[in-house]
C-alpha cells in the first residue's frame, strides 16, 4: 500500500490543486493532503477552514484524506509512514523554489522522494494569492475555485473599489 502526501498552504485550495490531487490519487493507493499550519499566522483562512474547504473539494476522491501538519514536513511524513511527497509544477518559474524544497527535504530525510506533477495548461496561471487579489479587486474568479471556496471568499474578503 503506497501512501503519498500532497503538502501545501492551500489558502485556499484552487482548481489547480484539485487537478494535481486527482492525478496523484489515481497513481497511489492513498493520498494525504497535508495543510500547513503557517507559523506566521498570516493566512487568510484558518487551518480548520482550509481543511474543510479541501475536504469538500475532494469528496469525489475516496482515497484522499485531509490533515494538517506543524513544523517539518519530513517529520509528518515519517509519522504518517509515507515516503512520497507530491508537488505540482505550473511553470519553469516554480522549479527553482521546488527544487530547493526537494533538496532540503532529501537532506533532512534521504528515504523520502519528491514527485512533481505538471499541471494542466489551463491551470498554469492559478495561485491562491492571485485568486484572492483578483477577487479583492472585483475580478471574476468563480471558475478558478470550487463553489465552497468561492462562497467563503465572498464572506471573508470585502470588495475593494480602488
Ligand atoms: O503551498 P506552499 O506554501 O507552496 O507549500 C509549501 C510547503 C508547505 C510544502 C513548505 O513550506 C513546507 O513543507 N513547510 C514545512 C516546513 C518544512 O518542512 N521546511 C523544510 C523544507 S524547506
Amino acid at each position: 500500500m503506497i501512501r503519498a502526501v500532497y503538502p501545501g498552504s492551500f489558502d485556499p485550495i484552487t482548481n489547480g490543486h484539485i487537478y494535481i490531487a486527482e492525478r496523484a490519487a489515481s497513481l497511489f493507493d492513498e493520498l494525504l493532503l497535508a495543510v500547513l499550519v503557517n507559523p506566521e499566522k498570516n493566512s487568510t483562512f484558518s487551518v480548520e477552514e482550509r481543511q474543510i474547504m479541501a475536504r469538500e473539494a475532494l469528496i469525489h476522491l475516496p482515497n484522499v484524506t485531509v490533515k494538517y501538519f506543524n513544523g517539518l514536513l519530513v517529520n509528518f511524513m515519517r509519522q504518517e509512514q509515507s515516503r512520497i511527497i507530491i508537488r505540482g509544477l505550473r511553470a519553469l518559474s516554480d522549479f527553482e523554489y521546488e527544487f530547493q524544497l526537494a533538496q532540503m527535504n532529501r537532506q533532512l530525510a534521504p528515504e523520502i522522494e519528491t514527485f512533481f506533477i505538471a499541471t494542466d495548461a489551463k491551470y498554469s496561471y492559478l495561485s491562491s494569492r492571485g485568486i484572492k487579489d483578483a477577487f479583492r479587486f472585483g475580478g471574476t474568479v468563480r471558475d478558478m475555485v470550487p463553489p465552497g471556496v468561492y462562497r467563503r471568499l465572498r464572506e471573508r474578503i470585502p470588495p475593494t473599489n480602488s
